[in-house]
C-alpha cells in the first residue's frame, strides 16, 4: 500500500485551469487533448465534448492521472466501456480520462483459478477468454460491452447473477478527506467492503471519491465445451430478447418484484420515438439510437417512460445508467 499527501485546491474559474493542470501536463504532455467529442466513446454513440481528454493505458497511469486531477481541483470523469452512461449534449467540464488499462492475466494453477484484469479491460472479452480456457463463472458476461471497472463499480450482472459472486478483491484508489486535506490511498478491498446489492455498491454511492484500478475474479475449472455450451445458450437468449445496435443496455433497474422492460411494454411505449431515439420494439428497457439521436432525445424518452409507468402503475423507475456532464 502506498500513500500520497495532497492539499485540496478549491475550484477556480476556467481561465486559471492551465496552471492547475500543470502536473497532468508535465506527466502526459501532448497526450492531453481539448474538446474531444465523447460520442465515439459511448455505446449509445451520443454525447458532447470533453473539455480536456486523456487516454490512460495502464492502472498505474490511471492512478497517477486521478491523483494529479484531484490535486488540481478540476472535475473528473473516468470513462470505461461507455456502455452505462448518458453523456449530455453539452459535454463534460474538466477532465475525462478514457480508461484503456487493459492488461489481463489468468492464473489457472491456483485454487480457485483466478483472473486479474486492469479496470479498462473489456468484460465480455475476458468472459470469452475464460470460456476458451475451460474456466467457468463468467458465462453470463459474454456480450456485455462494459469494462471491468464499470462492472465492479455498478455490480453488473445478467441472467440472475452478478459480479458480486465472482469478485475476490478490487485494487482501489480512494480519496480520503481529513479537514481541508485529501489523502489518496491505494489498497486492495475484499469483496465484502464493496457492500454490493442489486446493481449497486459503495463505489456507486460515492461518485468521484473511489476508482477501480484492477480486479481479481474467482473462476471454476470446467471444460471449454461445457463453458462454451452455457455461453451459447445465454448469447442466444440475449440475441432473441435484446436489440443490436447503439444503446446503453438496460436503462432502468428492475423494481422489486417486477421488470422495467415489462412495465414500459405494458404502458404501450415500445417503439415510441423522439427524434432519432427510440424505445426498442424488442425490449422496453432498451433505448436505441437509430443514427442521429441526441442525448436530449434519449433523456426525453426517459422522462416519458418514467411518467407513464408512474401514472399507470404507481412505480417510480430508478435509472440504472449514470447521467454525466452538464444537464
Ligand atoms: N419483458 C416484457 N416486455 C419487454 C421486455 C421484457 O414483457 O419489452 C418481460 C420478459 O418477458 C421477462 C421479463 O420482462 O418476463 C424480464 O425480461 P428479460 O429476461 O429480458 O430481463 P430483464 O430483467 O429486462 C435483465 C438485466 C439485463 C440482462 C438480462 C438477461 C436488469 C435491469 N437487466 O434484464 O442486464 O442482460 O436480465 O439476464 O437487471 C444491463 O444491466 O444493462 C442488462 C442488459
Amino acid at each position: 500500500m502506498w500513500i500520497y499527501r495532497v492539499v485540496l485546491v478549491s475550484f477556480e474559474p476556467l481561465h486559471q485551469k492551465t496552471s492547475h493542470l500543470e502536473g497532468l501536463r508535465a506527466a502526459f504532455g501532448d497526450r492531453l487533448r481539448r474538446d474531444v467529442s465523447l460520442a465515439r466513446y459511448t455505446t449509445a454513440r451520443v454525447g458532447g465534448p470533453a473539455e480536456i481528454f486523456l487516454e490512460v493505458r495502464s492502472a498505474d497511469e490511471l492512478a497517477l492521472a486521478v491523483i494529479l486531477i484531484w490535486q488540481s481541483g478540476e472535475p473528473l470523469l473516468v470513462l470505461g466501456g461507455g456502455s452505462n452512461v448518458l453523456v449530455s449534449d453539452r459535454g463534460v467540464r474538466g477532465v475525462v480520462l478514457l480508461n484503456r488499462a487493459r492488461r489481463v492475466r489468468f492464473t489457472q494453477t491456483s485454487q480457485p483459478p483466478v483472473v486479474w484484469a486492469e479496470s479498462g479491460a473489456g468484460f465480455g472479452l475476458i468472459a470469452r477468454q475464460a470460456a476458451s480456457r475451460g474456466l467457468s463463472g463468467l458465462e453470463w458476461a459474454v456480450g456485455i460491452p462494459g469494462s471491468v471497472g464499470g462492472a465492479v463499480f455498478g455490480n453488473a450482472g445478467a441472467h440472475g447473477t452478478d459480479i458480486a459472486g465472482q469478485l475476490v478483491v478490487a485494487d482501489i484508489l480512494q480519496r480520503v478527506r481529513s479537514g481541508q486535506e485529501v489523502m489518496p490511498n491505494r489498497e486492495e478491498w475484499p469483496v465484502e467492503r464493496l457492500e454490493y446489492s442489486y446493481r449497486n455498491s459503495v463505489l456507486k454511492r460515492n461518485p468521484g471519491q473511489v476508482f477501480v484500478l484492477a480486479a481479481v475474479m474467482r473462476l471454476t475449472r470446467s471444460t471449454p465445451e461445457q463453458v462454451q455450451a452455457r455461453t451459447d445458450e445465454l448469447t442466444s437468449y440475449r440475441r432473441r430478447t435484446q436489440p443490436p445496435g447503439a444503446s446503453m443496455g438496460s436503462m432502468f433497474k428492475n423494481p422489486p418484484g417486477d421488470y422495467a422492460g415489462r412495465l414500459i411494454d405494458a404502458a404501450g411505449l415500445k417503439g415510441r420515438r423522439i427524434g432519432d431515439a427510440q424505445i426498442s420494439t424488442l425490449h422496453g428497457n432498451f433505448f436505441v439510437n437509430n443514427g442521429r439521436a441526441s442525448s436530449a432525445d434519449i433523456y426525453s424518452l426517459i422522462e416519458l417512460a418514467r411518467g407513464a409507468v408512474a401514472d399507470k402503475f404507481g412505480i417510480n423507475l430508478e435509472l440504472e445508467i449514470e447521467l454525466v456532464g452538464e444537464w
